[in-house]
């Protein structure tokens, strides 16, 4: 599972012989879970992470792209104005540790305002983009070592052990993919990275913030349609998982702002009532119900700071950009 780069060794070299994870390699109980979803007599839902295969990922990378959507800009707007404010809090000659990994433009920012970082520790699920970034990023950063792990994050043990003898830790989850979570997993999941990195240790998160609703209504209901066709391919995944026949034509995109709950909602509208058979079982779907695929969880820094609070983080320095779009949370892991 864990796998070494150099530029030295000119290549990947395996340091450990554990396997690798795929993203859709899925156990009983989780192919469960998915069914249960689609069975459901309320709202019927599919997991967000089967929006991210491969074509998924290019499929977001394409967003993040887009005129419409402000979050990835604004984050790296973020990463390059406040390099003095993240090289005087953050300590130097640490081992930077990212968490799911996606393209590399934020790395790349983020590790050159460190001050002489020691090793880049990338963690993926998805071996392929996990591998060609970091042979990409050995290119940019030939003095650095360069560890990439393929592994799913939530294994928390395993990872743990394997970065116990790693001195000073930086975790570094941008993007706001902790959106992704509700706020009670957001919690789980910013504990269970407190675990891994371990006390006085730092964590730097992005996070999209509440704005007017029109533009982040727009930012999911982009004019290219780019999104819809991001929606629609986790039926993909789904028909290759289960050999099940949803065709993608037979529905329709919709993200909109949910005001109670302070997320972009992504849906999947039936366009004609439908049975769909999957494992034996069968889905009735009617005329204009939808399939719920994605929350994306908006917040106040007053919110989030909350949030990290109670999940064992100090906050150090929260940095945004000039229009308080998207936030970057520099937190420290707190004495227990
Ligand atoms: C990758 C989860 C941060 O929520 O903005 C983009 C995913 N979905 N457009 C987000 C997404 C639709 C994105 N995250």
């Amino acid at each position: 599972m864990a796998v070494f780069w150099s530029k030295a060794s000119r290549g990947f070299r395996l340091m450990e012989n554990l396997d690798f994870i795929n993203c859709f390699e899925l156990n009983d109980s989780e192919k469960d879970d998915l069914l249960v979803g689609l069975q459901s007599n309320d709202q019927k839902k599919l997991n967000s992470k089967y929006l991210y295969d491969k074509k998924g990922s290019e499929l977001f990378d394409k967003i993040t792209k887009l005129k419409e959507y402000y979050p990835t800009k604004k984050e790296l707007e973020i990463l390059e104005n406040k390099t003095k404010e993240i090289k005087n809090i953050l300590p130097s000659n640490s081992v930077v540790i990212e968490f799911g990994s996606g393209s590399n433009n934020k790395i790349k920012k983020f590790l050159k305002s460190l001050e002489s970082p020691e090793e880049y520790i990338p963690i993926d699920i998805s071996k392929e983009f996990l591998f060609k970034n970091a042979k990409e990023l050995a290119t940019n950063f030939p003095k650095m070592k360069i560890t990439a792990i393929c592994a799913d994050f939530n294994n928390t043990e395993k990872l743990s052990r394997i970065l116990k003898e790693k001195k000073s830790k930086i975790g570094f989850f941008p993007g706001s993919t902790i959106g992704n979570f509700c706020p009670d997993e957001a919690k789980n999941l910013l504990l269970k990275f407190s675990k891994i990195l371990g006390e006085n240790n730092y964590l730097v998160v992005g996070v999209d913030l509440k704005k007017d609703i029109k533009v982040i209504e727009q930012a999911y209901n982009d004019s290219n349609g780019v999104t819809a066709e991001f929606n629609k391919n986790i039926l993909n995944g789904v028909n290759n998982l289960y050999g099940s026949g949803f065709d993608e034509k037979n529905f329709k995109h919709r993200a909109f702002f949910n005001n109670e709950m302070d997320r972009i909602e992504m849906h999947l509208v039936s366009k004609k009532k439908q049975h769909i058979k999957i494992r034996n079982k069968k889905i009735i779907i009617e005329d204009g119900e939808s399939i719920h695929t994605e929350n994306s969880y908006k917040y106040s820094i007053k919110k989030f700071s909350d949030l990290v609070n109670k999940s064992g983080y100090e906050i150090k320095k929260v940095l945004t950009d000039k229009n308080s779009f998207f936030s970057i949370f520099l937190l420290r892991v707190s004495t227990l």
